[in-house]
């Protein structure tokens, strides 16, 4: 039988350090094995979890013109992230987290409907009084990933000489990173007949991780903006998401690290084979800062230049003593639905440049 699987490629990639604030320098902050598989392990323990309840849903006027169409913005929270002042947590207080300073939950949520087919999300954090929650007033956002516990992704594509892994990735319908918070699991006009099934049993694992460089407690909430359908509409293909990096192929060596003496550089993933036929619809790159962009080839096809955005409300910041950094607050990101088929041939290049947004 035909396998269809549309795919929803989050390509990824990473410098080897940050240059972020004081405390966050030469932290290897791209561990996509460790998050991969703490997904791995969260979504296995789900049944142990405490569950949080949303603090709020509001209900919004729907946008997509399919009948039956349902949008909704669901708020978890206030979460109370300590600032710098405050004592640090012990370890054992935050087993799981990925960053020394940070502050980090884990949960399953009620809240977003069961058997739904989800056409888009958007993900942010906002303070108290309703502003977006920013670096300028302290707020870094590690990740905060809403994940299914009982979709898995299938692989993507295949590494040249190696046989098919047959991993059991957990799909991460919703979330955010600092750089990025909303997913399309169709076409931006929400015409393609495409969404993020789902399933009546499932459960919903909520993992977060923010950081405060103020100096005292901020509290946020995490808040969803959603839409969705009841059920599996006839016709619509099912998406899931997929993290898919330059090193994939490379085994164990999974932090990115920049060549001997090279400050100015790319890094070429090896020729990959695609699995399945489908579509891969949203994509875009995963990068750190010192990261410029990361192209993403299909046969002899450029189906997605992913250039990184500096800067802005989102990504500037003065530290005490009047010194103003970029950050990276943004990545482009390609929406065409791309048509694959099964042997079609994949591969991506990560672009560097360290001397411009030094690390
Ligand atoms: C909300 O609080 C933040 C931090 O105190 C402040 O910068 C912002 O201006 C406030 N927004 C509104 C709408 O009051
Ligand atoms: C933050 O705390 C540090 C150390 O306690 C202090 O030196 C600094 O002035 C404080 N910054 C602000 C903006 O209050
Ligand atoms: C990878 O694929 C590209 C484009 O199809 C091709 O030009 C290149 O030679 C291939 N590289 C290897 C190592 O097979």
């Amino acid at each position: 039988m035909k396998v269809s699987v549309l795919l929803t490629i989050s390509a990824s990639a990473s410098a080897a350090s940050v240059g972020v604030p004081q405390n966050r320098q030469k932290a290897v902050l791209h561990r996509r094995q460790q998050l991969d598989d703490q997904l791995g392990y969260l979504t296995a323990a789900a049944p142990l979890l405490k569950e949080m309840k949303p603090s709020k849903i509001v209900n919004l006027q729907a946008k997509s013109a399919f009948p039956g169409a349902k949008r909704i913005k669901v708020y978890y929270g206030p979460f109370h992230v300590p600032g710098q002042n405050a004592p640090k947590l012990p370890k054992e207080a935050n087993p799981m987290s990925l960053d020394p300073n940070s502050f980090a939950w884990n949960n399953w949520i009620s809240g977003f409907p069961l058997d739904a087919t989800y056409l888009e999300q958007s993900t942010g954090l906002e303070l108290e009084n309703g502003s977006i929650a920013t670096l300028e007033t302290g707020i870094y956002n590690h990740h905060l990933a809403y994940v299914s516990s009982k979709k898995f992704s299938p692989d993507f594509a295949q590494c040249a000489g190696q046989p098919a892994k047959k991993t059991r990735t957990p799909s991460t319908f919703a979330g955010a990173t600092q750089e990025k918070g909303d997913a399309i699991f169709s076409t931006p006009d929400l015409k393609f007949k495409s969404g993020f099934y789902m399933g009546a049993d499932d459960k919903i694992v909520a993992t977060g991780e923010l950081v405060n460089y103020a100096n005292d407690t901020v509290s946020v909430f995490a808040v969803t903006e959603t839409e969705y359908l009841p059920g599996k509409p006839e016709g619509f293909k099912d998406v899931v998401t997929e993290v898919f990096s330059v090193n994939q192929c490379d085994g164990g060596n999974l932090a990115l690290r920049p060549p001997p003496g090279q400050l100015k550089y790319s890094l070429k993933s090896q020729n990959m084979t695609i699995l399945h036929d489908g579509y891969v619809l949203g994509r875009r790159a995963h990068l750190h800062d010192g990261g410029e962009g990361l192209e993403f080839w299909v046969n002899d096809k450029l189906i997605c230049d992913s250039k990184a955005i500096y800067g802005g409300p989102t990504g500037t910041r003065k530290s005490a003593d009047g010194k103003v950094w970029e950050t990276m607050s943004g990545v482009k990101e390609c929406v065409d639905p791309v048509q694959v088929k099964k042997g079609d041939s994949v591969r991506l290049e990560a672009f560097y440049d360290l001397i411009k947004h030094p690390t």
